[in-house]
């Protein structure tokens, strides 16, 4: 079949491997095919058991897959045939030097600019898909202008909005598509190519363009937005546990507000995920180099308010257990950092269980899908960690049990037959509010909710 369009993509990680399968599903004309330098994570995606876990990712894929979808470790080849070319490879926080602990680690990027340049032999069109600080695209076009390559690239800004969990549903619905370029005759075609490529199913009004720097900033911004939510609710989520308010009363009638909306207004044990942290460390270190200290500062505060809720929760469990966890069993329901996947990326069950093994306590683990990833975190860690996918057997002779992940079957479990199995006194301390507190106090369970007054019998 002769397609209509080859498209590449450099990176089949969380965000590129989702991302091309669904433009491969709902383009039918155009030739998707994903590289990865790491072979395994290519195998996994040519087989019935992909690398990630998203809900609807597995029906999208086999539709796709062999027949305009193609998982390939061969970059080269991919590079010289394809018209547009997505870099998704990660852009982790740079962990050396300046801007060590803030600023990104664009290496990976920089090797894929130059091998792009080195390898084609034809323009094309290059898309950022990483999230990447402000003004990285004048760096890869000054990259791809260095050799003489007498090829055209223009270089675009397509930053992904989708959320772990729901990836296959953002991306088939998105509530918008930002494209950024330049505002020449070129750029403005290139983008041209690209809003049509997504027109294929997401309607026209909700293609936007902008420059290439406000799309790359965007990103950065929208992220930081929402963290800053969850921060704000977390904070009011501590005065609350002081005055007797309700945090659900409080965002229930702050949500209402049509400014405001209801959305990412629930107190948790701290948000994690690869891009939050990331993303405002980066912001904040933008505003530092240019000077902006207020703006920086005000944006890290962001971050700390996460730090303090997470620091919160384990000084909580502390005291509410006699001010020892030396030798008790805890369990952990979820350790994935969301309901949903599998990803444990900066999940607050990470930070969490380190320092309950810091207090010396015994830490039991279970999670529908994150236990090998959860093994990989804490490899090397110091201290009584064991797994277990079944939440029954998990808790048997615990002490606590500690919800860190909003997994719906936690909601289903037969709470009465968990706490005879335990120690006494049981404790709850529920970092995701989804349980009904009220009838596990009548159990005989201790609870410790976020942001409501707890309810214990002693
Ligand atoms: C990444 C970035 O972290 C994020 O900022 C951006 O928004 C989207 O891309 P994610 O897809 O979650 O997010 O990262 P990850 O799952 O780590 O996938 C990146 C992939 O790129 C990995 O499979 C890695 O092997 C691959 N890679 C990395 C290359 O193929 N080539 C490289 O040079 C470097
Ligand atoms: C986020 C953005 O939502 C997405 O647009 C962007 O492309 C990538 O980063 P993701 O990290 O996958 O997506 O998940 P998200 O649903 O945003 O949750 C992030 C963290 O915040 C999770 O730990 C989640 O549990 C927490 N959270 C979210 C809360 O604690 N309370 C809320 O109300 C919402």
């Amino acid at each position: 079949m002769e397609f209509k369009k080859k498209i590449l993509c450099i990176g089949a990680g969380y965000v590129g491997g989702p991302t091309m399968a669904m433009i491969a599903y709902k383009c039918p004309h155009y030739k998707v095919t994903v590289v990865d330098i790491n072979p395994t994570r290519i195998t996994q995606w040519n087989s019935n058991d992909l690398p990630i876990y998203e809900p609807g990712l597995d029906e999208v894929v086999k539709a796709a897959r062999g027949r305009n979808l193609f998982f390939s470790t061969d970059v080269e080849n991919g590079i010289r045939e394809s018209d547009i070319i997505f870099v998704s490879v990660n852009t982790p926080t740079k962990m050396f030097g300046a801007g060590a602990g803030m600023a990104s680690d664009l290496q990976y990027w920089e090797k894929t600019a130059r091998k792009i340049l080195n390898c084609a032999d034809s323009p094309k069109i290059i898309v950022e898909k990483s999230t990447l600080p402000v003004k990285t695209a004048l760096a890869m076009e000054r990259i791809l202008t260095s050799n003489g390559n007498s090829n055209q690239f223009e270089v675009l800004s397509n930053p992904e909005f989708l959320a772990e969990g729901t990836a296959i549903k953002d991306l088939e619905h998105p509530d918008r598509v930002l494209i950024g370029s330049r505002e020449t005759e070129s750029g403005l075609k290139a983008r041209e190519e690209l809003a049509e490529m997504y027109a294929n199913w997401v309607s026209r009004e909700r293609i936007i363009t902008s420059n290439i720097w406000s799309s790359e900033l965007s990103k950065l911004v929208a992220n930081a937005f929402l963290a800053q939510r969850i921060s704000s609710i977390n904070s009011i989520s501590a005065l609350c546990e002081k005055t007797e308010a309700d945090i659900s009363e409080v965002a229930r009638a702050v949500g209402m507000d049509s400014r405001i909306g209801n959305r990412f207004l629930n107190a948790s044990v701290g948000f994690g995920g690869s891009c939050f942290r990331k993303d405002i460390l980066n912001l904040v270190y933008l505003c530092r180099h240019y000077g902006l200290n207020e703006v920086a500062d005000y944006w890290e505060s962001v971050i700390t308010i996460n730090e303090y809720q997470k620091e919160r929760f384990v000084i909580n469990m502390l005291n509410a257990m006699f001010n020892t966890l030396a030798g008790k069993k805890i369990c952990l329901f979820g350790f994935a950092f969301k309901a949903n996947t599998g990803d444990t990326r900066e999940s607050p069950a990470i930070f969490i269980t380190k320092k309950l093994l810091a207090e010396k306590a015994e830490v039991i683990i279970t999670d529908p899908k994150a236990l090998s990833n959860a093994r990989v975190d804490l490899e090397g860690v110091s201290g009584k960690v064991s797994y277990s996918e079944d939440p029954h057997e998990a808790t048997t002779g615990c002490d606590a049990i500690a919800v860190l992940t909003e997994w719906d079957i936690y909601q289903n479990l037969d709470f009465k037959k968990i706490y005879q199995s335990m120690a006494k006194p049981a404790f709850i301390f529920v970092g995701r509010n989804i349980l009904d507190h009220k009838k596990l106090f009548e159990i005989g369970f201790n609870v410790y909710p976020i942001g409501k007054p707890g309810l214990t019998h002693f």
